[in-house]
């Protein structure tokens, strides 16, 4: 069996997905890895430790880097690539599943498998293999870090003999993976922390590492959470009384990281202009929501902007900008995928299509987009 590597095509992808630790590991199952040269020079990971993990460093994308069985990518592969694979390779990556059914569609003619690591379940036995976490988690602390070298002041509270510097108000909204992560930080920092969030079960999880949690309590509120542990979109009424709350709480924060969404939809808007401009100068806010819409009114995609004096941070993925990190994690995500489509003793790929893993991340399949959300 082989599994190829390509450089990712997306010039401003940082991230590799597999290291050479995660090589090394399917090396030892007795599987071929085959990785393009210069793959993992963003992340800080070279040729030369690749090869000394086991892998086959090619220059090229020759013949038999496209016969492998498995491709591995960060982010789903181009035309050009797929034409040239075998038919019916396994390709594992993340394949921007949602609201991009007709690109899928000329995808599926080329007739491979692809799996979305996106969509893996939140289940237990899923958490390893859970993308969405390994990254958010990440960002959720790059953002806090990124806003921090934007603000021009100290963060904790200093007491010194010339005199006391008050500690930065830092606010986060939205508290699943990215945010949980993203208060952790700004509470090592120093900071004071506040927090927001729909869903009732998040009220105590921000209580538990030491921050406030401000959010509009009512009826609604409190049947916020899908059974799938997600967040609902809220209605316009609710939507109206939290702006009323956030406004008044967000005009005297000095930093904001925002960080809500709603599977499968466009982010909702949570700061408004208005509240951008009642903010202090010198004030940071970080939209990690701007590759689907943003939370905030003005943040623009995959840039920094200045607005009467407040800096809004809207670059697209934060993960990637710690890639060295975010490419061990993914990979090691990936490896445990790995071990539950292959069967190492007889060298060969064993997928079980009834497996809730497998149905739930595959999405085409015999030239067909299979998944349920396509139905
Ligand atoms: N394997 C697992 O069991 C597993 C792994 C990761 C996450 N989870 C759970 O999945 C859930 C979602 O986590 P996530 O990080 O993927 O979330 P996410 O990225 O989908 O959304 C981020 C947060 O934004 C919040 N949000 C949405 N709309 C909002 C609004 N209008 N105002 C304020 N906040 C809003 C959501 O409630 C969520 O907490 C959580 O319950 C988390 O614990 C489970």
């Amino acid at each position: 069996m082989q599994i190829t590597v390509l450089t990712e095509t997306d010039q401003s992808e940082t991230r590799v997905a597999l290291t050479p630790d995660v090589v090394k590991k399917i090396v030892n199952r007795g599987i071929n890895v085959l990785i393009q040269s210069g793959c993992g020079q963003k992340s800080n990971y070279s040729d030369s430790q690749y090869e000394t993990a086991g892998a086959k460093v090619t220059r090229t994308i020759n013949e038999s880097a496209l016969k492998s069985e498995i491709l591995i990518t960060v982010k789903r592969p181009e035309d050009k690539i797929l034409e040239k694979l075998n038919k019916n390779t396994i390709i594992i990556g993340q394949m921007d599943p949602y609201g991009s059914s007709s690109e899928l569609n000329r995808v599926a003619k080329y007739g491979h498998q692809l799996f979305s690591m996106e969509l893996m379940p939140r289940i237990t036995r899923a958490q390893s293999m859970d993308v969405l976490s390994s990254q958010s988690n990440l960002s959720g602390y790059k953002a806090v870090i990124d806003s921090v070298a934007e603000y021009k002041k100290a963060v904790p509270m200093m007491m010194t003999a010339a005199g006391t510097i008050a500690p930065a108000k830092i606010f986060i909204m939205g508290v699943g993976v990215a945010g949980l992560q993203a208060i952790a930080t700004a509470r090592r920092l120093g900071g004071i922390v506040t927090a927001t969030d729909v869903r009732p079960a998040t009220k105590e999880q921000v209580v538990s590492l030491g921050a406030k949690f401000i959010a509009v309590e009512d009826e609604e509120f409190k049947a916020a959470e899908t059974s799938a542990g997600y967040a609902k979109e809220m209605s316009k009424e609710y939507q109206q009384k939290q702006e009323e709350l956030l406004s008044e709480h967000i005009k005297n924060q000095d930093i904001v990281i925002t960080t809500a969404l709603i599977p499968g939809r466009k982010a909702p808007i949570l700061v408004t202009k208005k509240m951008v401009e009642s903010m202090k100068d010198g004030s940071v806010i970080v939209d990690l929501a701007t590759e689907r819409g943003g939370n905030v009114e003005m943040s623009q995609v995959g840039k920094k902007t200045l607005h009467e004096g407040i800096t809004i941070l809207g670059y697209e993925n934060f993960a990637r900008r710690l890639p060295t990190d975010a490419s061990n994690l993914y990979a090691q995500n990936i490896m445990k995928f790995l071990d539950e489509i292959i069967d190492v003793d007889n060298q060969q790929l064993s997928i079980n299509y009834e497996d809730e893993i497998i149905s739930g991340i595959l999405i085409i399949k015999d030239g067909v987009l299979v998944h349920p959300m396509y139905k």
